[in-house]
């Protein structure tokens, strides 16, 4: 297991501040940023794209910035968000007609590539692609909006995939991504996470820092 990463996912910041709002929860003491592109087709949303994550990027946000695709296709927007700055894009297997391509053209484009399950996808994509991987994202809410109820299944999804990754002997990040609050991190952080998306918990919290402290607490637990 990796040393904990804690990744606000802007979905939830104010959009009118952006740039603003992420730097405040960086100050805050968060990692990463956690970046939510949704193309009102593979997702019932529609969300930001390379221009936005280029806007970040000119703006000073120097943290790793965490690309979570909901797109479908894939491929044709990857080197775009190489280019804007991404450091590393995480993709559904759904979306990808040839996910071992997928996974070659992200790390061609000199970011770190992940692979996202949702709730009721299994593990198996993971199979014969571990050599690829960098992230396994598991997803504890159907993908497409920030703010919902975190699902109980996904703790045992990540004990899985815990022992996948131990198993394969790479350094792997294990990513929760859905209804994470300061209440059931350590739960989580116990089934093997070690990298934690929290949208509204953090940027609907009074208080950014001491939210990222609660939550950095309950993990060490
Ligand atoms: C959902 C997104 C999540 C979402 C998490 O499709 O992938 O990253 O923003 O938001 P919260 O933490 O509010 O569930
Ligand atoms: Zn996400």
């Amino acid at each position: 297991k990796q040393s904990p990463v804690i990744a606000p996912s802007i979905l939830a910041a104010d959009f009118a501040r952006l740039g603003e709002d992420t730097a405040a929860a960086l100050a805050a003491g968060a990692d990463w940023v956690h970046f939510d592109v949704m193309d009102n087709h593979y997702v019932p949303n529609l969300t930001m794209g390379p221009m936005v994550l280029g806007a970040l990027r000119k703006y000073g946000i120097t943290a790793p910035i965490d690309v979570h695709l909901m797109v479908k296709p894939v491929d044709r927007i990857v080197p775009d968000f190489a280019k804007a700055g991404a450091s590393l894009i995480s993709f559904h297997p759904e979306a990808s007609e040839h996910i071992d391509r997928t996974l070659g053209l992200i790390k061609d484009s000199g970011c770190k590539a992940g692979l996202v399950f949702n709730p009721a996808t299994p593990l198996d994509h993971l199979d014969y692609v571990m050599d690829k991987l960098d992230m396994i994202l598991i997803m504890s809410v159907n993908p497409g909006f920030g703010g919902q109820q975190f699902i109980p299944t996904a703790l045992e999804k990540l004990r899985q995939a815990r022992a996948r990754i131990d198993a394969s002997g790479h350094a792997i990040r294990l990513e929760i991504d859905g209804g994470v609050t300061a209440q059931n991190i350590g739960a989580i952080a116990a089934a093997g996470a070690d990298t934690f998306v929290a949208g509204s918990a953090i940027f609907h919290a009074g208080d950014y820092r001491a939210e990222i402290a609660a939550m950095r607490d309950a993990i060490a637990q």
